[in-house]
């Protein structure tokens, strides 16, 4: 039987200088929209505390959280890269840990781990790039600190973040995220390093973007000013179920038995052996 195959780190590191997406996704239904749309690198970003599981930051999520919804991603995709947040309280304590818990995600279904800071992580980025996992850095504002002190503040200092950006890449990552970087500085940072940037709120000359999925499809209520809303999904959402729950109030809904009407047939139901297409 033919597999396909997924898209390797070395194959996004290869893109280089080409403009590309990347969305985060959390769940399988999702994650298969994203790569029917053409998007071939997906992140299962530690958002998911935010925008899934209704937390206030990303502090909360764990590993095992990452690694089930790594799982569904996984299974909801053929080809993606599927990119998998390091958690909070994962990678910190020592290169063992990192690497125990990058095995654990990989084991999941993560083709690379993704994890935050620049030079003070230099060392774990070796380390878990050292037993053969992809890596991607995430510099610029590192929300899972910001949130406990830092802060969300635009980061503009150069000359530190060109020392991040230089220090990951002799590290071994494969790309890093530039997360709320003043723009001009992105773009030097995007000039001084061979391995591709992927922006958010950092400006156009990254060479990917990456947005939430949930701040996309208008599904989250607090997304930030430099998403961009491409649809109001939560508002089809609500429609739809406030016509379901009016059908039933009604009767209206479900139709009465008969021969011409197949949704009463004696069928089982969530048995295909082949996940539905979207
Ligand atoms: O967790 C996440 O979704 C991320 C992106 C914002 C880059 O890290």
């Amino acid at each position: 039987m033919a597999t396909t195959r997924r898209l390797t780190s070395a194959a996004i590191r290869a893109r280089k200088g080409t403009r590309f997406a990347v969305i985060t996704a959390y769940d399988a239904p999702f994650a298969r929209c994203a790569e029917a749309a053409g998007i071939d690198v997906v992140l299962v970003g530690d958002s998911l505390g935010m925008v899934v599981l209704g937390y206030d930051s990303t502090t909360q999520v764990d590993l095992e959280d990452m690694c089930r919804h790594a799982a569904a991603v996984a299974r909801g995709t053929a080809r993606a890269c599927v990119i998998v947040d390091m958690p909070f309280g994962s990678y910190e304590t020592s290169d063992a840990d990192a690497i125990r818990s990058a095995i654990r995600l990989v084991r999941s279904g993560a083709t690379a781990v993704k994890l935050e800071g620049g030079v003070a992580v230099a060392s774990r980025i070796a380390a878990i790039v050292g037993v053969g996992i992809p890596v991607v850095a995430h510099i610029g504002v590192l929300p899972q600190t910001a949130a406990i002190g830092a802060g969300f503040r635009r980061k503009g200092d150069r000359e530190m973040l060109l020392a991040d950006a230089h220090a990951i890449e002799a590290a071994g990552a494969f790309a890093v995220v530039l997360e709320m970087v003043d723009a001009q500085i992105a773009a030097d940072v995007t000039a001084a390093i061979a391995i591709p940037t992927i922006g958010i709120g950092a400006g156009a000359a990254c060479d990917a973007q990456v947005l939430v999925m949930h701040d996309v499809l208008g599904l989250y209520p607090d997304a930030p000013p430099f998403a961009k809303r491409y649809a109001e999904i939560a508002t089809v959402a609500t429609d739809a179920l406030r016509a379901y729950a009016d059908d039933v109030r009604s009767g209206s809904f479900p139709q009465a038995p008969s021969p011409t009407n197949p949704a009463q047939a004696d069928v089982p139901i969530y048995v295909a052996a082949t996940p539905p297409s979207v």
